[in-house]
């Protein structure tokens, strides 16, 4: 057999996810016990005690999810004022990507997107067979006046990853405003809002833009600020006849009950948000001059991480915080040399990392 001859060949050009470094990993190849994971800018405070208490009392699994979601999706909408129509629910959003690429990207579209972004951009565009049109970041943000000049007739899809992933950095609202305006009707916008409750207020609110402009779809997860990242939930909202289009290439049940009853529950746990958002609040500002008394420049950050200039190369700088107990992500792998990419922890494991970047610091001057 000649798997190569079987493979599509947009497949047979893309690499498989890696995600980051997992605790087990880590301890296996360092040999030591205590490991801090900041690699996948998971909640440090852990999982919403209300979803828990929820998922805990399930018991009839044997039963197919309600496919419909009609109480989530209501309560996803509410507070936009939307209806259960405007909303797409996802095993996670990279599902609801996948959901909106199958049902709206056609071969040879055009999809404009930062670059650096969130890699599953270009590579679901690739996956079907339209052309990823990468425009580089401005000093690590997104380069609206650029992206805006990218569009061409072919364009079907414009990505704005906002805060960004890998960089952590928003766009400025005045300038998303005029950019949204001015981006063609009937050119896709899709505002990826994965960390959009730590931002900071005077932030771009892309459902403001399912309002004004039809052809936009926000995404948004449970995977960060309720820390359901391993249920998977995420949805958009979305024009509901646009939705509607999404809604017939929906894999059936791709949520689960254990993630709905999760994520349902999680809406109501203001108390694990507000201390969420404090914990994430009081990271940077203490990380902030820390890193400025390392001379480390990061970006400003409106999410749950930094993305943090480093001495050397990323990749030696990622294995010299793994010796030292903190997991990371290097920015080699994610389009980003020179930083690393690092959630946002509680205080000890904060302490731990300026620890760890100063010795790095230090052994290099
Ligand atoms: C920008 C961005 N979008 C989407 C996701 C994926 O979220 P989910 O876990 O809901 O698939 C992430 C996760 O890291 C992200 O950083």
């Amino acid at each position: 057999m000649d798997a190569g001859k079987l493979v599509r060949p947009q497949v047979a050009t893309l690499k498989a996810y890696t995600p980051g470094t997992t605790v087990s990993q880590a301890k296996k190849k360092y040999g030591l016990e205590r490991f801090v994971k900041l690699s996948s800018n998971e909640n440090p405070l852990g999982t919403s005690p209300l979803a828990l208490a929820a998922i805990r009392t399930m018991d009839d699994l044997q039963i197919y999810v309600d496919d419909d979601h009609h109480e989530l999706r209501r309560r996803l909408a509410e507070p936009y004022g939307f209806g259960v129509d405007h909303v797409l629910v996802g095993h996670g959003s990279n599902d609801v990507v996948r959901t909106l690429f199958t049902a709206f990207l056609t071969a040879g579209d055009e999809v404009v997107m930062a670059d650096p972004t969130f890699s599953l951009f270009p590579k679901d565009t690739v996956l079907f067979d339209a052309v990823p049109v990468r425009v580089p970041l401005r000093d690590g943000v997104h380069d609206l006046a650029a992206m805006l000049a990218a569009v061409t007739p072919k364009t079907k899809l414009v990505v704005v990853v906002d805060p960004n992933n890998p960089t952590s950095t928003r766009v400025e609202r005045d300038a998303f405003d005029r950019f949204a305006r001015a981006l063609p009707e009937n050119v896709i916008l899709v505002i990826d809002q994965a960390y959009r409750e730590y931002m900071p207020d005077g932030s771009v609110e892309g459902t403001e833009y399912v309002r004004s402009r039809p052809a936009t779809f926000v995404l948004r997860t449970h995977s960060k600020l309720y820390g359901l990242a391993s249920l998977r939930f995420g949805y958009a909202l979305g024009d509901p006849e646009l939705i509607g289009y999404a809604q017939r290439v929906r894999l059936p049940f791709n949520v689960s009950r254990p993630a709905a009853v999760a994520a349902l529950a999680a809406l109501d746990d203001h108390d694990f948000v507000r201390r969420s958002l404090a914990a994430n609040e009081a990271g940077k500002a203490y990380l902030s001059p820390a890193f400025e008394r390392l001379g480390l420049h990061a970006y400003p950050t409106a999410a749950n991480f930094v993305a943090v200039q480093v001495p050397g190369s990323a990749t030696e700088a990622y294995e010299a915080m793994l010796q030292r107990g903190v997991v990371t992500r290097s920015g080699d792998a994610l389009g980003m040399p020179g930083r690393l990419r690092i959630t946002i922890g509680t205080a000890e494991q904060n302490a731990l990392v300026v620890e760890a970047l100063g010795s790095l610091a230090a052994a290099v001057a």
